[in-house]
């Protein structure tokens, strides 16, 4: 009856979504759609950003679900998140970033969009997960981060990402503002 279950959250009044689905998701995604949530994140974009059109055309040939969804929107724009612990690596030169590290980027249609169309992310694994591609795990979210529609060591997702092994695969290819660090100790 687990189908049944999965549409209640659904038809259920908005805020009584995520509670729902935390008791219906399978334990290893409900593990990652626990961390990987906007608001547990930092952001380190300091607004919209527009797609760049290149990588739109690329991500046509990337058959994931979800993944292509934006290219004819030509206006889409994204917001970066990460894991608070790892928000100093977004600029470091030669970044390594912590284990358990969940990047996430979010996806809009348009800037004014109110609801992100979907999440493109990336968690970083024990040594040994991925070795081409600096043991990340990518993943991918719908637009409400209540499910996970893809994950693993996804090869369309590492064509490009394996790319940047300067920055350990994650491209910063765009303008970061890092958000204010926590009062520190002189
Ligand atoms: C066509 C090349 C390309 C493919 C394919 C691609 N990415 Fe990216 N990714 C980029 C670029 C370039 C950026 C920087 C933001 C931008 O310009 O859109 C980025 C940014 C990101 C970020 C933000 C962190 C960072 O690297 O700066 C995440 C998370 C991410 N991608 C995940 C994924 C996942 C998951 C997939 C597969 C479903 C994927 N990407 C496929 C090129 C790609």
């Amino acid at each position: 009856m687990k189908s049944a279950r999965l549409l209640l959250p659904f038809a259920a009044a908005r805020f009584a979504v995520l509670a729902t689905v935390q008791v219906v998701t399978p334990s290893a995604n409900h593990d990652l759609l626990l961390l990987a949530k906007p608001g547990a994140l930092a952001r380190v974009t300091e607004s919209p950003i527009p797609m760049q059109p290149q990588v739109a055309m690329a991500c046509a040939s990337v058959r994931m679900p979800g993944h292509s969804q934006l290219l004819p929107k030509p206006a889409a724009v994204f917001q970066v998140y990460v894991t608070p612990a790892a928000v100093t690596a977004m600029t470091a030169p030669k970044p390594a970033f912590p284990v358990g590290t969940i990047l996430l980027k979010q996806k809009f249609s348009a800037a004014n969009a109110q609801e992100p169309e979907l999440y493109t992310g990336m968690l970083k694994q024990e040594k040994g997960f991925n070795p081409d591609c600096g043991d990340w795990e990518f993943f991918t979210l719908n637009g409400t981060g209540t499910a996970v529609t893809a994950r693993g060591k996804i090869e369309s997702c590492m064509e490009c990402h394996k790319s940047y092994p300067q920055s350990d695969f994650v491209t910063r290819d765009y303008p970061i503002k890092l958000p204010a660090p926590p009062a520190k100790k002189p």
